[in-house]
């Protein structure tokens, strides 16, 4: 314990020093979310995380979180330096969509508006006519159907469906998946609800058709974090990534959490919900970044130029 205080010290330190701030995501270790916060930081979904880097005025962005989070915070703040503490930190949605054949579909459809998730790729948002994250999918599309619009959404097949199915949207779909959200048993997650019939259950969107339906709330990571502390219910069923209950235990204490069943007859296992590209960031990597400023974000500039624009319109309409 008294080498893990050291460690955050010197990291605090070397954030002054290099001028930097830290942004975490929720799903990072507790280390990272608890210094971000005690840093000046934040810690936050990933909409919120791309609204602060263009809000701070420190010049180095530290993006605890998985890759796509740091390229959009550098397409956002060219002028600032954006490092990650392993730029190998990837996404599944974003590895399942690359950009040569997100075009192809793209071109082989030129009369839909192109809505991607976040998690993808600088090229891929470059071909986009919207950015959206979970917690603001629903309005945009619901805007853009109001309009006419019919719409070729990609990767994430499970959140694309609910879209669909909230908002009655023409959606073409992309084949994705979150290999995280992608774990949750629906046949397991029914027996713990009858076990607990007072817990209110709480989904992120990546998760499968079958785990949404049984939900009381569906919604980003903030929306379930923001359900644990608005709810009147003693208990949450929580269907995303463990990383969440380090929040969601600070901001209410008295509550129990129970996470949603990934294997077998009713398993609870917390560490089984995680992402495997977000446990990649961690102190001793953080430290080792700020010390050599490597695993920097680099953007190809043709490709910001145009990524900027479809990011830009959903923190235009988040206003
Ligand atoms: P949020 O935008 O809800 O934080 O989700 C990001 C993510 O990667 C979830 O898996
Ligand atoms: Fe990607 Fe899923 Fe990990 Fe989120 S939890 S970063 S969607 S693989």
């Amino acid at each position: 314990a008294a080498e893990i205080a050291a460690q955050r010290a010197r990291i605090a330190q070397l954030l002054t020093e290099r001028r930097a701030v830290l942004v975490a995501h929720y799903y990072t270790d507790p280390e990272l979310q608890s210094l971000a916060e005690e840093t000046g930081g934040l810690v936050a979904d990933s909409l919120e995380m791309a609204r602060f880097g263009t809000e701070t005025d420190a010049e180095m962005l530290v993006v605890c979180g998985v890759r796509f989070m740091g390229e959009t915070a550098k397409i956002l703040n060219p002028e600032k330096r954006v490092l990650m503490p392993d730029l190998r930190a990837t996404c599944s949605l974003d590895e399942g969509c690359p950009a040569e054949a997100l075009t192809a579909f793209c071109d082989a459809h030129p009369e839909h508006t192109v809505v991607v998730y976040a998690n993808t790729s600088a090229a891929v948002k470059a071909r986009a006519d919207w950015v959206v994250t979970s917690s603001i999918a629903l309005p945009v599309v619901e805007h853009l159907a109001a309009q006419g619009q019919k719409i070729l959404w990609a990767p994430d097949k499970h959140l694309g469906r609910y879209v669909q199915r909230v908002t009655g949207a023409e959606m073409l779909l992309w084949n994705g998946a979150c290999v995280v959200h992608e774990e949750f048993k629906s046949f397991a997650l029914e027996r713990m609800r009858a076990l607990h019939p007072e817990a209110a259950v709480l989904v992120h969107p990546e998760a499968p058709d079958a785990i949404v339906a049984q939900a009381d709330v569906v919604g980003s990571t903030t929306q379930l974090i923001r359900a644990v502390t608005e709810l009147p219910n003693r208990a949450f069923i929580v269907a995303t990534d463990a990383g969440i209950f380090w929040k969601m235990r600070q901001l209410a204490p008295e509550k129990q959490l129970l996470p949603a069943p990934t294997a077998g007859e009713g398993a609870t296992c917390e560490s089984c919900a995680h992402c495997p590209w977000m446990a990649m960031n961690a102190l001793q990597n953080l430290e080792q970044v700020l010390i050599s400023g490597d695993q920097e974000i680099q953007i190809d500039a043709a490709i910001r130029d145009r990524a900027v624009l479809s990011i830009q319109r959903m923190l235009d309409f988040a206003r």
